[in-house]
């Protein structure tokens, strides 16, 4: 199976006012196409460093990642902005949505960036919108509507520019439960119906328990690695539970 995501070695050292943090401590995994891959661990564990550093957002301190088959810890500043837009997607829990652009444009910007011709801007704008269930709210701004309905726009702008690898972080972290299955859902189409590669950083069992995989993070580390296999989702919800509890957390939905 194709790897588009390989993480070696990471490790990550933040140094403010002489004081050393130790955010990733030696972390190494791999992700093929087509995978659903959650990252779970404990407030400060670790997560947001690890995605911002495979985002290309922020620099490991050593080690290497490779994302479709290119090392990005060794590629200029340049060369980064064009990768980050060919072969990555994002979904943040604040949205990073521009309120300056209707939903539309919102989506567009990502395909006109990569100089798309506008009469297929516009038909793979609509296309994705409609499979997401947000044709109504194309023309709508950003203020306009709910926080779900925007995260949906951030998954179709995420999308569609056929990346590598889709980076979520925490994105049903600011949504109601109702808006939380609703992205759950579309991110699940995404990968079972587009074969879009998802690595999502969450603390929350539930939104977890959607994935394929789960990799839990602790100080900076993999502590434990757990493989949905052919359980259903509430079986996978158990184990993920089960995994959490031996990590120390509480036995509530969360860590
Ligand atoms: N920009 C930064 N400067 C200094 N320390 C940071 C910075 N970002 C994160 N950290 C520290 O690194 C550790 C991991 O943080 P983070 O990756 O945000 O954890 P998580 O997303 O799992 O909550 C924490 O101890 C945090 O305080
Ligand atoms: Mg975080």
């Amino acid at each position: 199976m194709e790897k588009v995501l390989i993480a070696k070695d990471l490790v990550k050292q933040y140094v403010t006012k002489g004081h050393i943090t130790n955010a990733l401590n030696g972390i190494s995994f791999d992700v093929c196409r087509g995978e659903y891959v959650g990252i779970m661990g404990a407030s400060g564990s670790g997560k947001s460093t690890l995605l911002n550093c495979i985002a290309t957002i922020d620099q490991v301190t050593s080690g290497n990642i490779y994302i479709a088959g290119k090392d990005i810890t060794t590629i200029s500043e340049n060369q980064l902005s064009a990768f980050r837009r060919e072969q990555l997607g994002f979904i943040f829990q604040d949205f990073n949505l521009l309120d300056t652009l209707n939903c539309k444009d919102n989506i567009a910007l990502a395909l006109s960036i990569l100089g798309e011709k506008p009469r297929l801007i516009s038909k793979k704008v609509n296309e994705i919108a409609n499979e997401l269930g947000i044709t109504q709210i194309l023309k709508k701004y950003p203020y306009e509507i709910s926080g779900g309905q925007k995260q949906r726009v951030a998954c179709a702008r995420a999308i569609v520019t056929e990346p590598s690898l889709i980076l979520a972080d925490e994105p049903t972290g600011a949504l109601d439960s109702k808006s939380a299955f609703m992205l759950l859902d579309n991110l699940e189409y995404l990968n079972d119906q587009k074969g879009a590669t998802i690595v999502m950083v969450t603390h929350d069992a539930f939104t977890a328990s959607h994935c394929g995989r789960i990799l839990f993070i602790q100080d900076g580390r993999i502590f434990y690695e757990l493989y949905r296999g052919d359980s259903d989702r509430k079986a996978f919800f158990q184990k993920i539970m089960k995994v959490v509890s031996d990590m120390g957390g509480d036995n509530d939905h969360v860590l």
